[in-house]
Formats: structure tokens, C-alpha cells, sequence
């Protein structure tokens, strides 16, 4: 996927990418009957949009929106601490590239009380955003936590040490997206597929980089990543189980040397080796020699990762919807502004 092209809306340039997976429309019943239009908001630190923070403009989304709300942020450093509501779905956050436009915010503490942005809302879709807590080495710092359905990133940067993403709740799609970290940086109960992403992991050693929370083997959830590349700045797991059905596979992926040759660990709790699922599948490098892996991972056949590969753990791909194509504005706020009062 790429930039290829871009649209001009009022002075505007917007970004238009080519997304040829998402060519469907919302399978909702309840969201949107055109996704090829949004409401256009603008923030700009420099006072030249309508809000020059994010959550003003979160803020100013409505209730139960129906309409596709388009939030496009221009370049700059955003000291912010965001939250989208569970009451306002189908927001559109977009930077312009993650180099340039960054969410950062720096704080420690309980999983659900640090997160630089947390999304609370369905059909939420993130782009080209870097997405930092840097409160660095001493504790849970959350970057971004994801605790809804419908939510997919794409060219993001996400980034801190510990828990970096909280992947708690809900179907996500992640592409081509970095998400950097040392312990435990994918973590949660998400059923989430991130592919083409690049995974850092910061630990001189012993670095975790997911901690899946399935707790039961009824739950459909777990973390697939296909077509990833993972880099170490010192030793790595790829998994430990948070959850006794703790279930995670990675796919075509590249691993280093750095990659531990046991692979995946059961944190202390045997009983966990015959309930948790780690699998992989057709992963290449020097890091995903299996000889050494721990007895309980599984090699995937293709049949046995066919689940995994097909999309189905997060409900197919009918809900990603395209990127909007058209723009419209809030009357209101162009009338503000006129009057010079905004
Ligand atoms: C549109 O403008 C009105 C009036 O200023 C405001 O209350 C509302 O929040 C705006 N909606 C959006 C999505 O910005
Ligand atoms: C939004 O929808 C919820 C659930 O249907 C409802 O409880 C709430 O009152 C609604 N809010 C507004 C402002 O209409
Ligand atoms: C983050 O905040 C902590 C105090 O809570 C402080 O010690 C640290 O220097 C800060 N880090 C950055 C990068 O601002
Ligand atoms: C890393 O893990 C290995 C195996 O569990 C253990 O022997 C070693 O002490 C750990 N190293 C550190 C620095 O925790
Ligand atoms: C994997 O590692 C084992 C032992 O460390 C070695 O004998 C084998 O040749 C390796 N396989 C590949 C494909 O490199």
C-alpha cells in the first residue's frame, strides 16, 4: 500500500491511498450508507484548521455520529493525552506521515489509566500517526490501548517499553505498522492480524514481545502476524501466556538470531504449555530455526495455518472500509470562523 495520489479539499492536500484489500464497503448494519464521504476536521497547531489539539476534535464529533467523521492532523508534535469515546464511532484519525505527526505523552501506571491515545469506539481507523509514551524503562507505559471492535491502523508508529500496545478487546487489523517495545509490547485479548509490520524489540535480553490474554478456549480471540519482520536490540521471546489460552502465530515472518532458540515461554506456570496455542508458520532467518523451540510451540501445516492466513480470526475483511474519497464540511464551523470568532 502506498501514497498514490492526493485530493485537494479546500487548500488542503490530503493523502489518498491505494488500499486494494479494503475495496468493500462497512458490513455494519448501523454505521454509514455512503463510506465514500466524510466530514472533514482539521487540526493544526498553528491555529489555521478548525482545533489545534486532537481531542478538541474528537470532542466535537457528536454523540452517536452516524456520519464518517474524517480527523486530518497536520504535521507537528502533539502533547496529548487522547480518548475516543465508546459513543462516537467511525472517527478516521490521519496524519501525514508518522515521521511528522506525533502523539506523545509520557506516563506510567495501570494499563488502562497510562495510554497516550486510547480508543474506546467501534470502526475506528488510524493513519500515518506515531503514537509515543516516553516515560521509558521503570514501568507500564502504554502507548496505545485498542478496547473496541472494527479498529485497523495503518503506517503507524507505536512506541514505548513496557506494555507498549494494549491490544485489549475487539477485531483489529494493523498494517504495516512498527510497534516498538521491551516487555511484553503486544499484550491483551484482542483477535488481531498485523501484517507487514516491523516489531522492535528494545530488551538487552530476555525481551517479550506479545502477551496474549486469552483465558478460555471459547474465546475466538489471538494475534496473527503475517508477512512481519522482527528486530532485536537484544534477546527475545517471541511469547509468553498472560492468559492460560494464550494463542499467537507468526506467519512468514523474518526473525533474527537474537530470537531465544526456545522461542516461547509459559511465565512460570507449566500448566499453561498444553492450554496456550503458539504456532509458526513458514517464518525464515536465523531466529526461526526451530530446533530448539520449546516442545509445546507448534509447527504450522498449511492446513493448520490456513485459519490463521485466511482472516478469519478477525471476522473476514468486510469491515475495513475504504479510505473516503470525498470530503464535506461542517457548515457551522466555516460560519465560526468567518465571523472571526474561532
Ligand atoms: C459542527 O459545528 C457545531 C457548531 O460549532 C459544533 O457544535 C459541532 O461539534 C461541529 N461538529 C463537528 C463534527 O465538528
Ligand atoms: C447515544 O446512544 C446511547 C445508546 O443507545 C444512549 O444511551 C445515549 O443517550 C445516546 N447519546 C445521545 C447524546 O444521544
Ligand atoms: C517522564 O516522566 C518522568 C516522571 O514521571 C520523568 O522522570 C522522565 O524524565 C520523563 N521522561 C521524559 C522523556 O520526559
Ligand atoms: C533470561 O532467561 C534465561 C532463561 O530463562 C535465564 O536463565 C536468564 O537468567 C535470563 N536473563 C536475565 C538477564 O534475566
Ligand atoms: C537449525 O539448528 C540446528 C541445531 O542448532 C542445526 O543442526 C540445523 O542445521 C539448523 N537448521 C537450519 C535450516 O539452519
Amino acid at each position: 500500500m502506498g501514497v498514490i495520489g492526493s485530493l485537494n479539499v479546500q487548500g488542503y492536500v490530503v493523502p489518498l491511498l491505494l488500499v486494494s484489500i479494503c475495496s468493500f464497503m462497512a458490513a455494519s448494519g448501523t454505521g454509514p450508507v455512503d463510506t465514500s464521504t466524510a466530514l472533514l476536521i482539521r487540526v493544526d497547531q498553528s491555529g489555521q484548521g478548525d482545533y489545534k489539539k486532537i481531542q478538541e476534535a474528537i470532542d466535537a464529533v457528536p454523540s452517536n455520529n452516524s456520519d464518517l467523521i474524517f480527523i486530518w492532523v497536520k504535521p507537528g508534535i502533539y502533547r496529548e493525552k487522547i480518548v475516543v469515546p465508546a459513543d462516537k464511532p467511525f472517527i478516521t484519525l490521519s496524519g501525514t506521515e508518522a515521521s511528522n505527526t506525533i502523539v506523545t505523552w509520557n506516563e506510567s501506571g495501570e494499563i488502562f489509566d497510562s495510554p497516550t491515545l486510547s480508543v474506546l469506539a467501534s470502526d475506528f481507523v488510524g493513519r500515518y500517526l506515531t503514537i509515543q509514551n516516553t516515560f521509558g524503562t521503570a514501568g507500564k507505559a502504554v502507548a496505545l490501548r485498542v478496547s473496541a471492535d472494527r479498529a485497523a491502523f495503518y503506517n503507524c508508529r507505536i512506541l514505548s517499553f513496557q506494555d507498549t500496545l494494549l491490544d485489549d478487546t475487539g477485531r483489529h487489523y494493523y498494517s504495516n505498522c512498527y510497534i516498538e517495545g521491551a516487555v511484553d509490547f503486544i499484550c491483551g485479548n484482542a483477535a488481531s492480524l498485523f501484517e507487514r509490520c516491523h516489531l522492535h524489540s528494545l530488551a538487552d535480553t530476555n525481551g517479550t514481545i506479545t502477551a496474549q490474554h486469552r483465558d478460555s478456549p471459547l474465546e475466538n480471540t489471538g494475534f496473527t502476524f503475517l508477512g512481519c519482520k522482527i528486530t532485536c536490540a537484544g534477546t527475545a521471546l517471541l511469547g509468553r501466556p498472560w492468559g492460560a489460552y494464550s494463542r499467537v502465530v507468526f506467519a512468514l515472518t523474518f526473525m533474527p538470531s537474537a530470537i531465544l532458540p526456545e522461542g516461547w515461554d509459559d511465565w512460570g506456570n507449566p500448566s499453561r504449555q498444553s492450554t496456550a496455542y503458539y504456532g509458526e508458520y513458514k517464518c525464515y532467518g536465523p531466529g526461526a530455526n526451530r530446533s530448539k523451540r520449546v516442545g509445546w510451540s507448534h509447527s504450522l501445516s498449511s492446513d493448520e495455518a490456513a485459519p490463521f492466513l485466511s482472516k478469519s480470526m478477525i471476522g473476514g475483511r468486510g469491515w475495513l472500509r475504504p479510505t473516503p474519497t470525498h470530503f464535506r464540511r461542517n457548515s457551522t464551523i466555516a460560519l465560526v470562523k468567518a465571523d472571526g470568532n474561532n
